[in-house]
């Protein structure tokens, strides 16, 4: 696991590609390519600070990814996705873990991360994180967030 590089780019496309339709849906609320064609424009705008990306590498393939934008009063947005030969192994949680590490450098207290409320996985793996994450739905999604200091 490490900080994104920008050499990594090819090989998230890749692990972009090798997603199932649902975990992409998932991760992009939408099956088609524009969701990671977007992701893909936005990871070079990366900074270490105010936007920060990490990615699990296994054989120089990129198998995660989980990142975060600042937003208003000391929150980050966030995104994580872990390819699906790849879940369940507990990568999930270790990126979000590191992520918060770095967060907190940060002085960000809060990650906020939108889930699909059929989304079990995801949900899970927040209450794991944190388990008085609080969730509101909204049109069907979950607007989490997941205070950092208790994670
Ligand atoms: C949500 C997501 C990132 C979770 O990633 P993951 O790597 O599977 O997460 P983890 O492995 O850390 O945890 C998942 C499960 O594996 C279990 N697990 C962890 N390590 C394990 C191990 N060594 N052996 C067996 N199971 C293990 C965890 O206990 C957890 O189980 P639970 O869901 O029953 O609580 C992944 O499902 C994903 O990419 N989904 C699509 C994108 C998405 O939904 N993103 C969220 C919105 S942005």
């Amino acid at each position: 696991m490490r900080t994104l590089r920008a050499a990594d780019l090819e090989a998230v496309a890749g692990m972009f590609d090798r997603l199932s339709d649902t975990s992409r849906y998932r991760r992009f609320f939408s099956a088609g390519a524009a969701g990671p064609r977007r992701e893909l424009a936005y990871l070079p705008t990366v900074d270490g600070h105010e936007r920060v990306a990490l990615v699990a590498v296994v054989d120089e393939r990129v198998v995660g990814l989980a990142r975060y934008h600042t937003g208003d009063g000391g929150s980050a947005d966030v995104a994580v996705v872990v390819e699906d030969a790849y879940q369940h192994a507990g990568l999930g949680r270790r990126l979000m873990i590191e992520l918060a590490r770095a967060a907190r450098r940060e002085r960000i207290d809060v990650f906020a991360i939108s889930v699909l409320s059929e989304n079990a996985p995801a949900i899970r793996l927040l209450r794991g994180l944190a388990p008085d994450v609080g969730l509101g739905l909204d049109h069907g999604v979950y607007e989490a967030m997941v205070p950092l200091l208790a994670s």
